[in-house]
Order: C-alpha cells, then sequence, then structure tokens
C-alpha cells in the first residue's frame, strides 16, 4: 500500500513537472524584443519600480519592461518635483530593483542635469548607471535638442528610451502638467523631434500627456515603439506610474490613471487595525510569541 502511494505521488510530480515543461518559459526582455514587439502588433507593459518587492512581482507577473522612473523623487522621496533627484538616487533605487528582475528590461531614468550640460557629462553618468547598476537601457527627457547625447550614448552601446511631450524635468518652463502639443505648431515640433530622436538610436519613445491624435500619428511615423502615459490607446505600449495604479496616490488623479486596487485606503485599515490590537492588548498573542 505504501508502496503504492508513493509510486502514485511519484508518478502525480513527474506529470506536473512535464506540464511545467510545456509551458512557455518566461520571455527575458531586450531592447530588440520590444522592436519586435511593435512590429508584431503586440502592446508592450512597461510600470515603474523603485524597490526590491515591488520589482518582484512586476517581473513575476510578465510585465515587460520595468522604469525606474525619476518619479520617485515625487512618490518615494516628497520632492513637490522630480528635479532634485541625483544620480546616486537612481542608482540606488536601480540596484534594489535589479536584484529582483529576472525577465523584464529595466530602463532608468537620467535625472535633470545629468545629462544635459553636455556628452561627456551624459556619456559619464549613463555609463555609472549601466556599470554600477547593469540595467539594459537608460532614459532621456528631450526633443532634438538632445539628438547629439543619445547618437553618442547609443554609438558606445547604450540604449536610450526617449521621453517626449509632458517631460517633468522641464516643469520650470512649461509651469503646468496641463496636456502639451494640443495646438499644430507644438504638435509638428513633437513629431519632428520623435522623428530625429528615432534617427539618432532610440529604441522607444514615451509620450505622455498628448493628444490621442497626435499620439496615433507619431506611432505611425516613426520605426521604433512608442510607449504612451495619458497619450491614448494607439500607442505600442503603455506605462503607469506603479504607485498611481495601485491607489497610493490619492491626491493625484488625472484622467489618465486608472486604479487597478485603492491600497491607501487598504494600508490605512491595516495600519488602524494594528493600533487597535496593540492598544487593546490583542497582540501578540501567545501563538504569536516564543
Ligand atoms: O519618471 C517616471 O516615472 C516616468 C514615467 C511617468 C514615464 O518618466
Amino acid at each position: 500500500m505504501k508502496t503504492k502511494k508513493n509510486s502514485t505521488a511519484r508518478s502525480g510530480t513527474f506529470a506536473a513537472s512535464g506540464r511545467a515543461q510545456e509551458q512557455k518559459k518566461p520571455r527575458v526582455v531586450t531592447t530588440k524584443t520590444v522592436t519586435t514587439m511593435k512590429h508584431a502588433g503586440e502592446k508592450i507593459v512597461m510600470l515603474t519600480a523603485y524597490d526590491y518587492l515591488v520589482a518582484k512581482y512586476l517581473d513575476q507577473v510578465g510585465v515587460d519592461i520595468i522604469l525606474v522612473g525619476d518619479s520617485l523623487g515625487n512618490v518615494v522621496h516628497g520632492y513637490e518635483t522630480t528635479l532634485p533627484v541625483t544620480v546616486d538616487d537612481m542608482i540606488y533605487h536601480a540596484k534594489a530593483v535589479k536584484r529582483a528582475v529576472k525577465n523584464a528590461l529595466i530602463v532608468v531614468d537620467m535625472p535633470f542635469m545629468s545629462f544635459q550640460a553636455s556628452i561627456d557629462e551624459a556619456i559619464r553618468n549613463a555609463g555609472r548607471i549601466m556599470k554600477e547598476v547593469g540595467v539594459g537601457a537608460v532614459k532621456l527627457e528631450g526633443g532634438e535638442y538632445i539628438a547629439d547625447i543619445v547618437h553618442h550614448l547609443v554609438k558606445i552601446g547604450i540604449p536610450v528610451m526617449g521621453h517626449l511631450g509632458l517631460t517633468p524635468q522641464a516643469i520650470n518652463k512649461f509651469g503646468t502638467y496641463e496636456v502639451r502639443a494640443t495646438d499644430k505648431k507644438e504638435a509638428d515640433e513633437l513629431l519632428h523631434d520623435a522623428k530625429v530622436l528615432a534617427d539618432a538610436g532610440v529604441f522607444s519613445i514615451v509620450l505622455e500627456k498628448i493628444p490621442t491624435k497626435l499620439a496615433k500619428r507619431v506611432t505611425e511615423s516613426v520605426p521604433v515603439p512608442t510607449i504612451g502615459i495619458g497619450a491614448g490607446p494607439f500607442c505600442d505600449g503603455q506605462v503607469l506610474v506603479v504607485y498611481d495604479m495601485l491607489g497610493l496616490t490619492e491626491e493625484f488623479k488625472p484622467r489618465f490613471v486608472r486604479r487597478y486596487t485603492e491600497l491607501a485606503k487598504i494600508m490605512r485599515t491595516a495600519f488602524e487595525a494594528f493600533i487597535h490590537d496593540v492598544k487593546e492588548q490583542k497582540f501578540p498573542t501567545e501563538k504569536e510569541s516564543y
């Protein structure tokens, strides 16, 4: 009887591992993969992460690109803008993300004034991020005026993601976080910038908070994938800030954010329950003690 039970268990295990083998192996995403996805019409999924655990869960469920965005200045560090974020901040958070990720492509934002001053400085800072963290690419905000920098980075082997439309590092120039490129002149400029960036060698471009029609035009006009945030459904992929889609940034309610859960409420309920349990001496119980 015992033998039979054991042999059943073994064959069960064998069958299960056979099924596992039949399942598709998770794909390791590279910059080349995302180009292929555009041409195959497969939507690209990008979310931000700034720490080990969130990155681990994003990677486990098959998010294609994990962006260590300089939005960490707002949502992790509590700055009003992304301007104070440093290269060291980006490296610190990107290292935590990198330790968790097996399959997704990790892209790291180059923060304000880490690449604008000169090509040399851009290379040194992007080089630090690539060398010290070991990620797949960097992201730079800006249009034609950074094309030379992009060209040099790509030439030495540092893949670059572009970022057009609402570029938060330029908040002091624009003065608001409103929708960008709503008039013809700005829309034509943005389309031109996208083409120039593609020619300079970016492997994809984030389009932030621009009209749907313009995002569609850009997407159809450039050979590289576009990844939209507040740019409508026609981009090749979509990105959200992970704290926004989790409902942690409660006061931030632009229409492009879809909240998939209400973590702020869930967290407060848990914290209140803990306060109650400690005050009422209901925690820890004997079972929770040694
Ligand atoms: O910093 C960031 O999180 C970003 C995304 C909003 C695209 O740039």
